[in-house]
């Protein structure tokens, strides 16, 4: 079973979205789980705080090193294969060659941060991969660690349905998706490409990988290889 353990200050979040569709009927199946851990539980004092002023001065509020590092040494053992990701602005890029490379592995140790952020000693102090989902900043790394998740368990294999379906799409192939139709056939007057009507497969073949470097050329020329400039 690949295994999710989350660290979060609110872990009334979990599992939100991924509770339904194909990542809800895939944890309800075993195939993951997800188990939350309450940071707070290891506050420290009456208040359990969690967090502190930042050294130096400045505004907001910095997750506390002791406090984190007792949290995340609770929930991972010496020798658990998994890595342990922070969810950061700062981070690496999700894309999904690194999605591909976690769903492949044994799961996923998470830390969400609130506030300001964590202590900088935390990171290499655990050995902390630090992940970001985009450039842009969330209120936490809750959300960001679902979409991670999200995009993770729809690789495991048995999640989806039609499995080929996810070699054919975006990013897969390294190219953005080509244009789907069904019926009907003339909806509002616009029609389906007759090619896609014409029962010749390598016809549509060649029709779809076309469209799907003209797309990438539009609207994503950063993902082109100079290589794919020929159609096959
Ligand atoms: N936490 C706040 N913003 C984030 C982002 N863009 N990616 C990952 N974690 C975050």
């Amino acid at each position: 079973m690949w295994r999710a353990d989350i660290l979060t200050l609110y872990p009334d979040m979990f599992p939100g979205p991924l509770g339904a569709s194909l990542s809800g009927d895939a944890l309800e199946r075993g195939i993951w789980s997800l188990a939350t851990h309450q940071i707070r539980d290891h506050g420290r004092g009456r208040h359990r705080a969690v967090d502190d002023t930042p050294a130096g001065g400045g505004p907001g509020m910095v997750l506390r090193a002791d406090v984190l590092g007792e949290a995340i040494d609770a929930v991972s053992v010496a020798d658990d294969p998994r890595p342990r990701l922070y969810m950061s602005p700062r981070g690496r890029r999700l894309d999904q060659a690194f999605v591909r490379e976690l769903a492949g592995g044994p799961g996923a140790i998470i830390l969400c941060g609130r506030f300001e952020g964590i202590d900088e000693r935390v990171i290499a102090g655990r050995d902390l991969i630090e992940v970001s989902i985009g450039d842009y900043v969330l209120s936490g790394g809750e959300l960001a660690a679902m979409v991670m998740l999200d995009a993770c368990v729809r690789l495991l294999p048995g999640v989806m349905g039609a499995s080929a379906s996810g070699e054919e799409e975006s990013f897969e192939s390294g190219l953005l998706e080509y244009p789907h139709y069904t019926r009907p056939r003339d909806w509002e007057g616009r029609m389906i490409p007759d090619i896609l009507l014409s029962g010749d497969h390598g016809a549509i073949a060649r029709w779809r990988r076309e469209q799907a470097l003209k797309l990438t050329r539009e609207r994503r020329p950063d993902l082109l290889d100079p290589r794919d400039d020929l159609p096959e």
